[in-house]
């Protein structure tokens, strides 16, 4: 995780962002707190990557990578506003041991990646590119399963659906091309299947570790089917950080150790 020090809206990369309404860094970093206690709380170890000023967008650390079995493979972001935090995280990778592959293509690390027991779920449409999916998938060693995201407001794949354990997911269909869509119910046909008012209160932005969810407490309705199908929903307030079009899924990386 990387505190949202010198967090701010300055340009605009998703409908979410809007420079000219005011942020408030302090309370940002006060959210932001809350869920690494929360984290840590669950027993769960949160390194911290040093903030940069002038990258305001640092906060979300998902992006930097994806981690499987220890590899990394980095993000390349889309924009050019972000492309300052490549070699920060490129660079905390290799100095804590971890062996980094620099990108080819764009992709969006753990963002439009998700890694699920069997496979990666991966997102494209706005960011990442279905080149980086085959990087993705010759280098972290998982078979790719790709998806198309139609809806500009769900520009991440983390931003419409979430990984609760090795076999279940909990997703919005309306973010999804009709054929994605189709491959979802195939694969999932168990799935949690949320409606757009909790999509939009970021409610599938979630942090699960298999049993408890992290999500925002606003996202009622996917609280209630999360409790049903036996999982531990927490609330979670990370508003200021939506104004980036960002949630508690997009401030963490999970790290995938080697087995
Ligand atoms: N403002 C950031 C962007 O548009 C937000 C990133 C949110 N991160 C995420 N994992 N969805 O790039």
């Amino acid at each position: 995780m990387c505190p949202p020090t010198h967090f701010d809206v300055t340009y605009a990369i998703n409908p979410w962002m809007e420079p000219d309404k005011p942020t408030d860094a302090p309370l940002a970093v006060v959210q932001w707190e809350r869920l690494r206690s929360q984290l840590i709380a669950l027993g769960h170890r949160v390194d911290l990557v040093l903030p940069v000023p002038g990258l305001p967008d640092m906060v979300f650390a998902a992006n930097a990578a994806t981690v499987v079995g220890g590899r990394v493979l980095a993000a390349r972001y889309r924009y050019p506003q972000r492309s300052g935090e490549e070699p920060v995280y490129r660079n905390w990778f290799a100095e804590h041991g971890y062996p980094v592959r620099a990108a080819r293509f764009v992709n969006e690390g753990e963002g439009d990646f998700l890694v699920t027991g069997e496979r990666i779920l991966a997102g494209t449409g706005f960011r990442t590119e279905r080149r980086a999916h085959d990087e993705a998938q010759e280098h972290l060693g998982l078979p790719v399963v790709g998806l198309t995201l139609v809806d500009p407001y769900f520009y991440h794949l983390d931003t419409a659906l979430a990984v609760l354990d090795h076999e279940t997911i909990m997703y919005y269909p309306g973010a999804f091309s009709k054929r994605s869509q189709a491959i979802l119910r195939e694969l999932y046909p168990s799935a949690i299947r949320a409606g757009r008012a909790d999509a939009e209160v970021f409610g599938l932005n979630a942090v699960s570790d298999g049993r408890n969810v992290l999500l925002p407490t606003q996202a009622t309705r996917l609280v209630e089917a999360l409790r049903r199908a036996g999982f531990n929903p927490i609330g979670v307030d990370l508003t200021e950080l939506l104004k980036a079009g960002g949630g508690a899924k997009c401030c963490t990386l999970e790290l995938r150790e080697r087995k």
